[in-house]
């Protein structure tokens, strides 16, 4: 933001601080009008790459440019003063190589102001994860069921519902928490193992869909809100605002198509005096 004011942005490590502490509340922000309300409720506004999903109507996050993600983590800076500002790094900005993520990482970083990254991945990823964070990038990892992989994977499931599955996501988890990461996302994952993870590692984990064992939560707010048509197992809805929104629309249509809006108090009257006119002199210097 442009103005200075007193209020201090919270930080990586002041989050990584919170390890075992008050919950850590995090919400996702794609623009400005959002992030501007959830800035005094949050600790971290997570400019996720769903909103190529959420915002663009995308089957999947994977096609979404690391353009896009600029341009709506500055509009959520622009709004807000308080909350951490973490940004997902979208596929294909990382994968290839450490410098290659470091590029795509610092062009995050000086381009929005933002306080940290985020990427998907676990044991494949860090080296890339500790390149970063050696060179002044603060990195929140995400494990579990990691959306960028959806092809790999074969669709969006919760992972680790089995036992047998477990040492390979604590293992991830222990990798990228060992590279220097300050939080990570754990995402659709069965409760034992979340909190087994939670217990294991140094720094905070964020649920999503994987129970209150985690160190904090990250909800989409668009599906928290009810605006989302389908929403996952582990979504609580805290409004209804699809209900509200359509409602509204129904009654704005109806009054124009009634004419009874705009009505005289959303109209400009006639003003009776004459326009202001600058006297002489009046706007001369000296
Ligand atoms: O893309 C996203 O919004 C996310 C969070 C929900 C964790 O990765």
């Amino acid at each position: 933001m442009s103005h200075q004011t007193d209020i201090k942005r919270i930080t990586a490590p002041e989050i990584a601080r919170r390890k075992g502490g008050e919950p850590i509340v995090v919400l996702t922000a794609y623009h400005a009008q959002s992030a501007r309300l959830l800035d005094p409720h949050v600790d971290i506004l997570m400019v996720g790459d769903s909103l190529g999903m959420v915002m663009h109507g995308l089957e999947t996050t994977v096609p979404v440019p690391l353009d896009l993600m600029i341009a709506h983590a500055q509009a959520v800076m622009r709004a807000s003063e308080r909350a951490l500002v973490v940004v997902d790094m979208p596929f294909g900005s990382y994968e290839e190589s450490p410098a290659v993520a470091f590029r795509s990482a610092a062009r995050i970083m000086k381009e929005t102001g933002c306080g940290a990254v985020k990427l998907e991945g676990g044991v494949s990823m860090a080296e890339t994860i500790a390149y970063l964070t050696g060179r002044g990038i603060p990195v929140m990892g995400h494990i579990g069921m990691t959306p960028q992989a959806v092809n790999q994977l074969g669709g969006f499931a919760a992972r680790g519902r089995h036992r047998a599955e477990w040492s390979r996501f604590e293992e991830d988890a222990i990798a990228v928490a060992g590279s220097g990461a300050f939080s990570m996302v754990i995402e659709a994952v069965a409760e034992p193992l979340a909190a087994r993870i939670t217990q294991e590692v140094r720094i905070p984990t964020i649920g999503i869909g994987a129970s209150a064992a985690c160190d904090g939560q990250v909800l989409v707010l668009e599906d928290m809100l009810g605006l989302t048509p389908r929403v996952p197992k582990f979504v609580k809805e805290y409004a209804q605002l699809r209900v509200a929104v359509e409602d509204a629309v129904k009654a704005y249509a109806r009054d124009v198509r009634a004419r009874t809006f705009p009505s005289e108090e959303h109209t400009y009257p006639v003003l009776d005096e004459a326009p202001r006119t600058a006297k002489k002199n009046e706007f001369s210097v000296g």
